[in-house]
């Protein structure tokens, strides 16, 4: 007999069907009532089990997380919840679990904790319902750019170049530390090296997208991206995915729109997916958020707050405004801000917050940045100050998409590189794009793990990635 999933039983099967069901048992109630879940779905089925009918010994193995086949018929269920149960008919034990000394028990258990369990931590609820709406939220990205006329385009993950032009990057070598070959100079002489040049792992893939664009009109990657920050918060990972946009013929209010249209359709289509495991994660963060001062709860449940993101504009700023408005803040006056607020630094997450948490209690956009603290890339704007450089910031995550208009004038381009230092014979492609039908182009990069954390409302960023590498952490 060919096996039914759960999410099919609940949803087609009829009552009076023979169906035979696989996965593991979430609780075995009074010896009689099996919850199974296989994954499909966030949901269990209920199982009746006439124990009488059964060795001893069976019974005894059908425990927490042991894994079973059975074969049963539908029923409609007596109890409230259900429509449907299986009534037992054949049950088979596929695997064992020692519930004494499974490292996962049925209560409540750390995000910590489970970190260091990872190959367990998906059988929780928590986790297999942030790891399904990480799919769903994967998914959604590569149908948006699809129906919207975009290329999926794959761009390397070895690269030459420092895309951000920050210096944050793992190398990539084929040489042992202490054995590789030196120069004249008594540098290490990466002529011999495998690529016969310096290598990192990518930072980001703007600027081969910045190629595609060129030539399909509109391209989108999606890939892994590394960074050796050395940031030990819940935002940053070292290896993290990037969601990259590229559009030829677009500035930066264009782009802004994307922004905004891209993130809202990602909301959307969780919440018209997966009700289920939207609800759970609400419910489990309302249900923590009972211990804790008022202050430090979400001013909205998540799906309430979910719901208000895409029914509401995007407030959009300069980062003048940005910068005024802070300063004439609360905060600002009280002295209650860690890092100094004055045109030309950068705003750190504590001003971002209160943008977003306090002042508009929505996210925000913030344009025309400082040309100091942004990268070469960046369009210049006419007062020789600032660039069309935008950032998305959400409640309770910050910044969840950079990006920009980029400089297509050749010149404008070469005399800012060699302002920032920025080696021409590395990037002679990226400029040689601005000599031969160069066009206004526009672009940004989103965050992945940093959307799945405000969809699911996770508050570390290492809860939303299978396996996290961050600093001092590359286990699994
Ligand atoms: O703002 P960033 O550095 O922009 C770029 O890399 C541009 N090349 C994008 C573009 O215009 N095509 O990074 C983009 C986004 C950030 O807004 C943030 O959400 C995320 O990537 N990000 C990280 N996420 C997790 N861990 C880290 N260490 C991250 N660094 C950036
Ligand atoms: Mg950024």
């Amino acid at each position: 007999m060919k096996r039914t999933e759960v999410s099919t039983v609940l949803e087609e099967a009829k009552i009076g069907e023979e169906i035979l069901v696989k996965g593991w048992v979430k609780s075995f109630r009074a010896n009689r009532f099996i919850a199974l879940n296989d994954g499909s779905c966030f949901k269990t089925l209920q199982v009746v089990v006439d124990f009488e009918n059964y060795p001893e010994e069976l019974i005894k193995r059908i425990s927490f997380h042991s894994c079973v086949s059975i074969k049963g018929e539908l029923v409609a269920s007596q109890g409230s919840g259900q429509k449907v149960e299986l009534q037992a008919k054949e049950i088979e034990i596929l695997g064992d679990s020692d519930a004494g000394a499974y490292v996962l028990q049925p209560k409540k258990m750390t995000q910590e904790y489970l970190r260091e369990k990872a190959h367990f931590r998906m059988r929780t609820n928590t986790f297999s319902a942030v790891f399904r709406l990480r799919h769903a939220i994967a998914f959604a990205i590569n149908k948006y750019f699809n129906d919207h006329g975009y290329y999926y385009m794959h761009t390397p993950i070895i690269t030459g170049s420092d895309a951000e032009g920050a210096g944050e990057m793992f190398h990539v070598t084929t040489f042992k530390p202490d054995t590789a070959p030196k120069d004249e100079a008594g540098n290490v002489d990466y002529k011999q090296d495998f690529f016969g040049k310096e290598t990192n792992l990518t930072v980001s893939g703007q600027l081969q997208a910045e190629m595609g664009a060129l030539a399909l009109g509109k391209v989108y990657t999606f890939g892994p991206t590394f960074r050796a920050e050395n940031s030990n918060t819940s935002r940053h990972l070292a290896e993290f995915w990037m969601i990259e946009p590229e559009v030829a013929f677009c500035d930066i209010h264009g782009d802004m729109d994307l922004a905004e249209d891209f993130s809202k359709y990602l909301i959307k289509y969780c919440l018209d997916n997966y009700p289920d495991d939207l609800a759970f994660l609400e419910k489990r963060i309302l249900d923590s958020e009972k211990q804790m001062p008022k202050e430090q709860r979400r001013p909205l449940p998540l799906i309430e707050s979910l719901k208000f993101v895409i029914d509401n504009d995007f407030e959009r700023i300069t980062y003048s405004d940005a910068v005024n408005l802070l300063r004439n803040s609360k905060p600002y006056k009280k002295g209650r801000f860690e890092f100094e607020v004055e045109w030309g630094k950068d705003l750190q997450a504590e001003h971002e917050r209160w943008l977003v948490e306090k002042k508009f209690k929505k996210p925000v956009i913030v344009r025309d940045y400082p040309k100091g603290i942004k990268a070469f890339y960046m369009r210049q704007n006419d007062d020789d100050k600032t660039v069309a450089a935008m950032d998305v910031l959400f409640p309770g995550i910050g910044e969840v998409i950079g990006g920009s208009q980029r400089e297509e004038r050749h010149d404008k381009l070469l005399k800012r590189m060699e302002e920032m230092d920025i080696p021409e014979h590395e990037l002679w492609w990226y400029l040689e794009l601005r000599k031969f039908g160069g066009c206004p182009h526009a672009g940004f990069g989103m965050g992945f793990e940093r959307m799945v954390q405000f969809i699911t409302g996770m508050t570390n960023i290492r809860d939303v990635i299978p396996f996290p590498r961050a600093k001092g952490s590359a286990e699994f």
